[in-house]
């Protein structure tokens, strides 16, 4: 990783700063358009997200395109020293595409077609809709190719959900013949099918998982969502050729859903030059954002890493509120500054919203948008974004940098659709996300520099490698976290660990399985699941080697487990398991594994985290802790540090810097010995 990448593009080396801008469904307002380029503006927005859902407005009959209007919108952002962000359109289509052609039309997994409507419906595998989607996606790129506003392709809109119509069922079957060799029995192997006379003795036989069909294959439930991943994939490889054959230099992304469960992101990535994600958190839903800060801190930090390291691209956030989630309330003042460089803090380079400009109507109009039906800058929210535009606009020495991190946290999407499928444990008590976000937020509130990458990644950089809940080792993985620990690597994995493999079938001869018991030096026999109401304890034995002691709350999932050379370090207290090991050491070649079997609270984790990081020197963004719900996040070119203080809390909070002066960037004041941040409050400090 270099310590420094360039601008996701050099036309422009600033963070970017804008939204989604539909100009299209104002066109009979000439004065609203004119008036956008003053209001941008005003709001410091350099960038703007064009054509999203467009196309009918660009080729409103078959074959008949116009781009007047677009053009003019290009001109007017490159007239305002702005950029585009420019959509291919595929994420909604014209209805005379879905009348004529219905292959374009999804069909469910009851099998029924879908009529024409609403957006992200369309068939992945229809020949018909690729060649569309390629006509006009070579146009836009042929049209704008030298246009000086050109910055980014937006690639489609949130790729989503799935297709099992006839072509997508031939499109798996031949996608199946390839991974198992054109061998209907190794098929029927790594699917279990002997279980309740599922065997196939015909190609043909195999279709995609189905309510009214097959559902309780948990092989073929996985290698349906490998192959949506995989054709969705295919698909957009289709939408970018074009545009790469024509605009070679012109990055592409598409926008990503946090972690979205249908696709496995890190497989979308690869096609990207750059990540970007629509992050929509609800604020003020709980007595405290803290939790929700660290969750979404998590979930910036997987964008970061999915392209290792390159920052990313907040592409979607709100002003204000949304419009769908189950109370849409509004930010707080300072809360859009706040959640803003909250994003900038773990790797984005850009603040981008959904939406520029209220729409008049549609299920949208009122959504929160810069721009409000109002129609002027005098609003709350306009003034906050405003502030956003112009802190950024003080940041420039920020774009490119990176984010140094010597821990890392496992959370694999594959590991996820296995766990979500299993039956067994209890069916609330899984939360195999909450849990990894549990761990990370220990390491968080540490205010180390953490990656959150899957089971694919390189292990070799970190010193610290969480993995909560692998419950399935994808090919490799055991090996690499046996030679990560064997050459001095420090490994915490937890219950519900090393069960099966690729294929969900369960590992023989004792968990955690394909070795890793060794490396632990434990068995994991069985696993009790607690009713949600129930807890136990563990208590941490005298002189155990992290001092750690005295007693703490456990709950949902507590793994029975056997000593086989480790040390134990806690004990569970109550219920018949009382007295067995709860956590343990073991000592591998150079490094250790940690063994936690029970599901403890925040207590837990951050006493272990604490002691680990202690331990292993992990170096922090500060030395003195930071007030509880204060993160300081830091960003570096190698040279320059920039911390990020943010407090995720409504009081005032004092922070202990470092020794030396640090220029707070967003007032252009020097501050020593202590940094006081009001509530919401943040700032951002160069040393
Ligand atoms: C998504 C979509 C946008 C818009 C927003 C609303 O992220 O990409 O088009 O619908 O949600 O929050
Ligand atoms: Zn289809």
């Amino acid at each position: 990783m270099p310590d420094r990448y360039p601008p996701i593009n050099a036309k422009c080396p600033h963070l970017l700063h804008g939204g989604d801008y539909n100009p299209d469904q104002w066109l009979d307002r000439p004065d609203i358009l004119a008036e956008d380029m003053r209001l941008m503006a005003l709001a410091h927005c350099n960038a703007a997200t064009l054509g999203i859902f467009a196309w009918t407005a660009l080729e409103p009959e078959e074959g008949r395109f116009e781009f007047g209007w677009l053009d003019a919108a290009m001109d007017r952002l490159a007239d305002n020293g702005a950029f585009a962000v420019l959509a291919t359109p595929s994420g909604a289509r014209p209805a005379w595409m879905s009348h004529k052609y219905p292959q374009v039309l999804r069909v469910r997994a009851d099998r029924g077609r879908n009529l024409h409507g609403t957006r992200h419906n369309h068939c992945f595998t229809s020949p018909i809709y690729r060649e569309k989607v390629g006509v006009i996606n070579h146009k836009l790129a042929e049209r704008y190719k030298d246009h000086p506003a050109l910055l980014v392709w937006h690639i489609s809109n949130e790729y989503n959900g799935d297709c099992h119509c006839p072509l997508c069922q031939d499109a798996f079957r031949q996608w199946l013949r390839g991974r198992y060799g054109d061998d209907l029995d190794r098929l029927n192997r790594a699917w279990w099918t002997t279980f309740w006379s599922h065997t196939y003795t015909d190609w043909s036989q195999v279709e995609s998982p189905s309510p009214i069909g097959e559902s309780a294959v948990h092989g073929h439930n996985l290698d349906w969502k490998r192959f949506v991943t995989h054709q969705t994939a295919d698909f957009m490889r289709h939408e970018i050729a074009p545009l790469k054959k024509i605009t070679p230099d012109i990055p592409v992304t598409t926008n990503f859903m946090g972690v979205y469960p249908g696709l496995n992101y890190w497989q979308l990535a690869e096609l990207c030059d750059v990540i970007s994600w629509d992050s929509y958190p609800s604020w003020h839903e709980a007595d405290s954002d803290v939790g929700l800060a660290a969750k979404i801190a998590f979930m910036h930090d997987i964008n970061r890493c999915l392209k290792g390291g390159r920052p990313f691209m907040l592409m979607e956030s709100t002003p204000s509120h949304v419009n769908w989630q189950p109370v849409c309330k509004l930010k707080r003042d300072g809360m859009h500054l706040l959640s803003s460089l909250h994003a900038i803090a773990h790797g984005s380079d850009t603040v981008q919203y959904f939406q520029w400009r209220k729409s008049r109507g549609a299920s949208e109009k009122l959504h929160g948008a810069v721009v409000d039906h109002v129609g002027h800058e005098h609003t709350r929210v306009f003034r906050e974004v405003a502030k956003v535009g112009e802190s950024l606009s003080q940041l420039d020495a920020v774009v490119g940098t990176t984010k140094p991190a010597e821990a890392a946290v496992i959370y694999d999407w594959e590991n996820r659709w296995a766990i979500d499928d299993l039956q067994g444990l209890g069916r609330e008590q899984k939360k195999y996300e909450e849990t990894c976000v549990a761990h990370y937020r220990a390491l968080w509130r540490l205010n180390l520099g953490v990656d959150v990458i899957d089971q694919t990644v390189d292990l070799s950089r970190y010193r610290l490698v969480v993995a909560p809940m692998l419950y399935m080792l994808r090919p490799g993985m055991a090996k690499k976290l046996r030679r990560f620990v064997e050459d001095g690597g420090t490994l915490v994995m937890t219950y519900w660990s090393g069960i099966v493999d690729e294929n969900d079938l369960c590992h023989l001869g004792g968990w955690p399985g394909e070795g890793l018991g060794e490396v632990l030096g434990i068995w994991d026999e069985e696993t009790d699941t607690l009713h949600p109401a129930q807890r136990n304890h563990i208590i941490f034995t005298d002189d155990n080697e992290l001092a750690l002691d005295g007693d703490y709350e456990v709950r949902d999932l507590c793994a029975l487990i056997h000593s086989r050379g480790a040390q134990v370090l806690a004990a569970y207290a109550g219920d018949f398991y009382a007295g067995r090991p709860a956590m343990t050491l073991n000592r591998f070649g150079k490094g250790e594994a940690f063994y936690i079997a029970a599901r403890g609270d925040d207590e837990l984790l951050t006493a272990l985290y604490t002691k680990l990081a202690r331990r292993l020197h992990l170096p922090a963004a500060l030395e003195k802790r930071s007030p509880e719900g204060v993160s300081v996040q830091l960003r570096t070119d190698g040279r320059q540090r920039f911390l990020f203080a943010m407090n995720f809390t409504t009081a005032t909070q004092t922070v202990q810097l470092d020794a030396g002066t640090y220029r707070n960037l967003l007032t252009g004041r020097d501050v020593t010995g202590e940094l006081e941040l009001p509530g919401y409050g943040v700032a951002v400090l160069r040393r």
